[in-house]
C-alpha cells in the first residue's frame, strides 16, 4: 500500500491536524481547526463558501504558513518537514496548471519531466495514467478541445503522476456539467481505490454523500460536526414516513391509528392523501405501519421512508437557513421543510 512510508509505523492516518489557526487581520481563516482522515479513505470537508476550506488545504500542503496549531500528512510534521510533505502529496487546486496548446499526453510528460522521470519512464507513466482516466483516445488532441471533465481529469492525472500519499482536490467539480461532474467522481474513486488518501473539499452536499468515506463539515474556520455522512444524517433524527392512502376520507382516521401505534405525532395532507410520521433514530417502524393499515383494512398508495438530506443536515448546522428551515432553530425541526404549511396536526 503506498501510503505508508513510515518504518516504525503503520499509519493509521495520514492526515491529522489539531487547532490550526490562521487569520489574515482580523479574519480567522482557520480557528482551531481540527481533522483525521484514515489512510486509504476519501474525506470530505464540506462547507460554504469562506468557510476555510482551501486554507486548511494550503495549510495541510504547506503552501502557508499557520500561525499555531500542529499537523502531520502520511506521518510527517508540516512544520519541521515541509519538503518531504510536498514530495508525498498531490494537489489539485481552482486553478488548472495545463497548457491548451499540447495534447493531454504532452502535458503529462512534461509533468513527468518536471517532477524527475526520465523521458521513457515519463512516457510510459503518462500512458497509465491517460488509460487510467478514459484519455487514451484524447492523448493527442490539444487540451483546448477538451470538455470541461476531460481537462478536469487530465489535471487530476498530473497531479498524480508521482503516486502520492495524499490528494488534495479542492472543489473538483466547481463548473463541471453533470457528466463532467461523474467522470471526476469516477476519477476520485478509482484513486482512492488504488490506496492513496484522498481530502475534497466541496460546497455540495451530494457530492460528499457520493464520495466521502466520512465528512467534516466546516464553518467560520473550525470543523462543526463530523462523521460518515449516514451518521451526519441520523444527527437530525430518523427521518419520517409518508403513507398516501387510497381512500382520501379516511385519513384522519389512519394519522390516529398510526399516531398510536408509533408514539408519534401524525401529520396529513389532504391534497395528497398523505399521513407523515415523524420517526425515531435507528428504527423504521415500516413494519408496524402495515400492520396497522392491514388490521383497518386500509390500502395504501405508496409508503415512502424518507432520511433527512444531507442539505438538510447542513443547513441545520451551519448558521445560514433559508428562513423557512430553521425557524424555530432546534435542529431536529429542520427537516419539515417539505410539508406545507396548511397540515394539520392531529394529536
Ligand atoms: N490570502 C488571504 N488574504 C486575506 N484573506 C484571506 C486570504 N485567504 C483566505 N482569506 C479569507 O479567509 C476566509 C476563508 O477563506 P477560504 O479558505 O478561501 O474559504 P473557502 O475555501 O472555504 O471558500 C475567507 O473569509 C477569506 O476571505
Ligand atoms: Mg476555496
Amino acid at each position: 500500500m503506498p501510503t505508508v512510508h513510515s518504518p516504525h509505523q503503520s499509519l493509521t492516518y495520514s492526515l491529522i491536524a489539531s487547532g490550526l489557526q490562521k487569520s489574515y487581520g482580523d479574519t480567522h481563516a482557520l480557528d482551531g481547526f481540527d481533522l483525521r482522515v484514515a489512510a486509504g479513505s476519501i474525506h470530505g470537508l464540506l462547507g460554504p463558501n469562506g468557510a476555510g476550506k482551501s486554507t486548511a488545504v494550503s495549510a495541510l500542503c504547506t503552501l502557508i504558513d499557520v500561525d499555531d496549531g500542529s499537523a502531520t500528512v502520511a506521518g510527517l510534521d508540516i512544520r519541521s518537514s515541509g519538503k518531504q510533505v510536498r514530495e508525498r502529496i498531490g494537489l489539485v487546486g481552482q486553478a488548472a496548471a495545463l497548457d491548451d496548446i499540447l495534447g493531454g499526453r504532452q502535458n503529462l510528460v512534461m509533468f513527468g519531466r518536471l517532477f524527475g522521470l526520465r523521458s521513457s519512464a515519463a512516457r510510459a507513466r503518462a500512458d497509465e495514467l491517460l488509460h487510467q482516466f478514459g484519455l487514451t483516445d484524447a492523448a493527442e488532441r490539444p487540451v483546448s478541445t477538451y470538455s470541461g471533465g476531460m481537462r478536469r481529469r487530465l489535471d487530476i492525472a498530473a497531479s498524480l503522476i508521482r503516486t502520492p500519499a495524499v490528494l488534495f482536490l479542492d472543489e473538483p467539480t466547481t463548473g463541471l456539467d453533470p457528466r463532467g461532474r461523474n467522470e471526476v467522481w469516477r476519477a476520485v474513486r478509482q484513486i482512492a481505490e488504488s490506496g492513496t488518501t484522498v481530502l475534497l473539499t466541496t460546497q455540495h452536499l451530494d457530492e460528499a454523500d457520493q464520495l466521502a468515506d466520512r465528512i467534516s463539515v466546516m464553518n467560520h474556520g473550525r470543523v462543526i460536526a463530523e462523521g460518515t455522512p449516514k451518521q451526519l444524517k441520523r444527527r437530525l433524527g430518523g427521518g419520517r414516513i409518508e403513507v398516501m392512502l387510497e381512500d382520501g376520507t379516511r385519513l384522519t382516521e389512519a394519522a390516529r391509528l398510526l399516531g398510536e401505534a408509533l408514539g408519534t405525532t401524525a401529520v396529513v395532507d389532504d391534497y395528497s392523501r398523505t399521513v407523515t410520521l415523524e420517526v425515531p433514530p435507528g428504527g423504521t417502524g415500516l413494519m408496524s405501519v402495515v400492520r396497522v393499515l392491514d388490521g383497518a383494512a386500509l390500502t395504501a398508495d405508496d409508503i415512502a421512508l424518507r432520511r433527512p438530506t444531507l442539505d438538510e443536515v447542513f443547513l441545520a448546522l451551519t448558521d445560514m437557513p433559508p428562513a423557512a428551515s430553521v425557524a424555530d432553530s432546534s435542529p431536529d425541526s429542520a427537516d419539515r421543510t417539505a410539508e406545507s404549511a396548511d397540515n394539520k396536526e392531529t394529536p
